[in-house]
């Protein structure tokens, strides 16, 4: 049952490939643990994904993997709403009634827009009005609250301006969402030491198989420091990612060692492999499950489908009016 007076968050993850590290620790963590709290509206972004043009297989698959992820790290289907981006038909509708009230300077200052143009890459038309559709999916449920990693703050600001000015124009409609950013896992780097992204390959799949977690941890980067050399652990790539999966005790013993010298990294990988390990354990167990139980995700996915459909048509019954559409 869907309880109005609890708030609202929405979030989204485009099904673009394996999740990885990053994605669980940037924003995948807070949203199951705000799902308790929150009336939560939690979507696989398809239409978003569509911008990558993917070859057809391999986005439905991975839409559909993504859904068995979000169970299987603890999604709960009984408070939080799951469902597909692309089932909501009406938010493609509220995307073109914003683009409508959305300058056009502003979207060239867009994130997304941007990364492309830096990275050389084809631009299309959906790279470009990306955040219009993310402040659709966003005003569409009334989010109070949206929980992302840190490089989709610019876009929540989008949906922040969006929502003021469409309320400017056509009388107050839509709440002001706010980011939900957490403060220490703003970056979690990767294998290479960037920024652990799909598109760098330099990832620690959140459902790697131990042999995976050993072969990937002994790979990361670091300097060239000996064993009984003082290291700096707010620089190693390695102790970032003990940070995530170690106990607070554990880390305060690691981080002495790092200080004074006396650990080498090859210690500090094989920490962090056999942490790594018993941290995903039971995420994978649950994947396991959900693998063999596809029809039970689809039915999930269906019933999430309905709900949030419900909270959408109220939302765009009174768009419509305030625009002049006669429903
Ligand atoms: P990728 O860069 O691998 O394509 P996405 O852009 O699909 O990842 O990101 C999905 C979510 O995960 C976003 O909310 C993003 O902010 C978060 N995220 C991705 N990579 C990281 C990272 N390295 N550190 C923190 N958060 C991340
Ligand atoms: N743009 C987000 C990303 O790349 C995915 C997304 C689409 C999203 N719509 C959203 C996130 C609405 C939060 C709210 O990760």
């Amino acid at each position: 049952m869907e309880i109005r007076n609890k708030k609202t968050i929405v979030s989204g993850i485009r099904p673009t490939g394996k999740i990885h590290l990053g994605n669980y620790f940037g924003a995948l963590k807070q949203i199951i643990e705000l799902q308790n709290k929150y009336q939560s509206f939690i979507f696989i972004a398809d239409l978003h994904a569509l911008t990558s043009n993917l070859p057809p297989k391999e986005l439905s698959a991975y839409s559909l993997e993504l859904a068995i992820d979000f169970l299987s790290i603890g999604l709960n289907p009984k408070k939080a709403i799951l469902f597909r981006q692309s089932d909501i038909y009406l938010v493609p509708e509220l995307s073109w009634i914003l683009s409508s009230v959305c300058p056009l300077p502003y979207l060239f200052r867009s994130h997304a827009y941007k990364q492309a143009k830096e990275e050389g890459k084809e631009i299309n038309d959906g790279v470009f009005q990306y955040p219009v559709l993310m402040a659709a999916d966003i005003l569409i449920y009334g989010a109070d609250l949206v929980p992302v990693g840190k490089d989709q703050k610019q876009h929540i600001e989008v949906s922040q301006f969006l929502a003021k000015r469409f309320n400017s124009i056509y009388g107050e409609t839509f709440k002001n969402p706010q980011p939900l950013i957490l403060e220490e896992y703003q970056i979690i780097p990767g294998l290479d030491g960037r920024k652990m992204s799909k598109s760098y390959h330099n990832t620690i799949g959140l459902f790697d198989t131990p042999a995976e977690i050993k072969r990937k941890t002994m790979k990361i980067k670091t300097d060239s420091k000996g064993i009984t050399e003082p290291k700096n652990p707010e620089t190693c790539n390695v102790f970032q990612l003990l940070r995530l999966v170690s106990t607070k005790k554990e880390l305060e013993t690691i981080k002495e060692r790092y200080l004074k010298g006396g650990i080498g990294y090859k210690e500090a990988k094989e920490i962090l492999a056999k942490n790594l390990i018993k941290f995903n354990k039971l995420f994978r167990e649950r994947k396991k499950y959900f693998k063999k139980n596809k029809k039970e995700v689809l039915k999930i996915l269906e019933k999430g489908k309905q709900k949030a459909l419900k909270r959408a048509q109220e939302t765009i019954r009174k768009v419509r009016k305030k625009v002049g559409i006669i429903d």
